[in-house]
């Protein structure tokens, strides 16, 4: 099984602002709609596995059901799911080692590992393959940090790397093992 993250933060590292808020996201000029590669790496996968908060955010969002593949949230409280998301969304909880062969049960081989609190489980277990970070050109101050501390430094080796409108970066680096 293979964990990926595809994620933009801030310059400061972080991944929302102060009020859980992804404004920031959508200040860059955009003029023909480019998905800065989210396409190509969502094909990629064939399931999310997302915190809470992060359903929580996506779930208030005054928007259809985003995702066409399996979402897995990670909560320890009961969800209440739209008839649309029963057919994909699906609850789990517990350590990573339990997570990951709960997923390889339920057939996945390939994950999108989404969250601040997730990722930094994940990290923390040395369990995640590759990391795509898309940096924004803003000092936040403020709001959920990407990274936590570890007990021992992660090496990773750079990939590739890109300046995508012109303004943000993109780097994606895979985990030197
Ligand atoms: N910039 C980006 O690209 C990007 C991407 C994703 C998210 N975000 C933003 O990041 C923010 C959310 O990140 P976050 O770090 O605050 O939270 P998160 O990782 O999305 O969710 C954390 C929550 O998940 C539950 N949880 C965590 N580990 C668990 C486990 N092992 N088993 C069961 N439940 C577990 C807990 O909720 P309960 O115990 O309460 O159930 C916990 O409070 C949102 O604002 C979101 O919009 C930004």
């Amino acid at each position: 099984m293979r964990q990926h993250v595809f994620i933009a933060t801030s310059l400061d590292g972080r991944i929302a602002d102060g009020n859980n808020g992804l404004d920031f996201l959508q200040q860059t000029p955009n003029p023909t709609g480019d998905d800065l590669g989210y396409g190509d790496f969502i094909a990629t996968v064939d399931a999310i596995v997302m915190g809470r908060n992060t359903y929580d955010v996506v779930a208030a969002m005054d928007i259809d059901w985003p995702y066409r593949i399996p979402v897995v949230v990670l909560t320890n409280r009961p969800l209440t799911l739209t008839e649309e998301q029963q057919q994909q969304v699906r609850p789990c909880c517990g350590s990573v080692a339990e997570v990951m062969a709960q997923m390889s049960d339920w057939g996945y081989h390939s994950l999108y590992i989404d969250g601040g609190q997730i990722v930094q489980q994940f990290l923390a277990a040395d369990c995640i393959d590759s990391l795509t970070i898309t940096q924004i050109p803003v000092v936040l101050g403020q709001g959920p940090q990407l990274f936590a501390e570890l007990t021992q430094p992660l090496w990773w080796q750079l990939e590739h790397s890109q300046v995508l409108l012109e303004q943000l970066v993109q780097t994606r680096y895979r985990r030197q093992r």
